[in-house]
């Protein structure tokens, strides 16, 4: 069974009756690492948001475990919340900037686990931040006192931390140089082998989706064009976008 998925989902935005997205269905497999890939403005932020429960659809429905997730109450609502995890674009964006980066760490890991005593926790933040490859000594740091790339390796060790069964990552490496794109999602695939979660891998970057993800969905306009085996991508693509965006990628063969 799919650990996430949505079905028939459409977004109509109010404010500018803009529909972003119309009649999607995706699906998400256990420890399965799923590309969503497309131009900008196509709706595959719009789509992460809401399979991940941070916005709602106008139509369709999405299902955790196959438990639509409108249904989730108190700790089944809190479970799916801990269970899925988002790392953005801009890390140091979604950090508070009067935080060091041990409370950036430690306060979502306390309202998750509200069992767990303070020096436990701070255990599990220095392990973590010594597994994403920083010194524990950058804890002290604020935010804006690092690099791009470090704050990045923040952003995934708070995702981590929580221990969550499905990543969404949003152009996780977009904002980084190429050399730290390389050495981020290297990061991830690891994670990804340690943990076994899943992901949901956004980006524009066709080469980087087939170096990460097991299977992609290719967005244009709101819809889905075709769902592709990422070791197969050439042979299966079947619509004129898609072959573009290979060829974009890759060149002519
Ligand atoms: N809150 C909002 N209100 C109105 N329109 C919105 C809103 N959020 C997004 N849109 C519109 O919906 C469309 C899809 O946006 P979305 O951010 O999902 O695209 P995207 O594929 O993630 O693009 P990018 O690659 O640039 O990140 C865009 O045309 C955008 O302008
Ligand atoms: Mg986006």
């Amino acid at each position: 069974m799919s650990v996430l998925s949505c079905m028939n989902v459409s977004k109509l935005f109010q404010d500018n009756g803009f529909e972003a997205l119309r009649s999607i269905s995706i699906s998400i497999g256990e420890g399965e690492s799923v590309g969503i890939v497309g131009e900008s403005g196509s709706g595959k932020s719009t789509l992460g948001s809401i399979i991940g429960g941070l916005d709602k659809p106008t139509d369709g429905t999405v299902f955790y475990h196959g438990t639509d997730i409108s249904s989730l109450k108190g700790g089944a609502f809190r479970q799916f919340r801990r269970s899925v995890q988002y790392i953005f674009q801009d890390p140091k964006g979604a950090m508070n900037p009067y935080f060091t980066l041990r409370r950036v760490l430690i306060e979502p890991l306390r309202i998750n686990f509200p069992g767990i005593g303070k020096t436990e926790l701070e255990n599990r933040v220095e392990e973590m931040v010594g597994k994403v490859g920083l010194p524990a000594s950058i804890l002290d740091a604020h935010p804006y006192e690092v690099s791009g790339g470090e704050a990045q390796r923040i952003a995934i060790a708070r995702t981590l931390l929580p221990e969550p069964e499905v990543i969404i990552a949003d152009e996780c490496v977009s904002s980084l140089d190429l050399s730290i794109q390389a050495e981020v999602i290297n990061l991830l695939r690891h994670a990804r082998t340690e943990t076994g979660a899943s992901f949901l891998f956004i980006s524009h970057d066709l080469d980087l989706v087939r170096y990460f993800c097991d299977r992609v969905y290719v967005m244009l306009h709101g819809r889905i064009v075709e769902c592709l085996d990422c070791r197969h991508m050439e042979e299966e693509a079947a619509s004129e976008y898609t072959k573009m965006l290979l060829e974009d990628a890759y060149g002519k063969d």
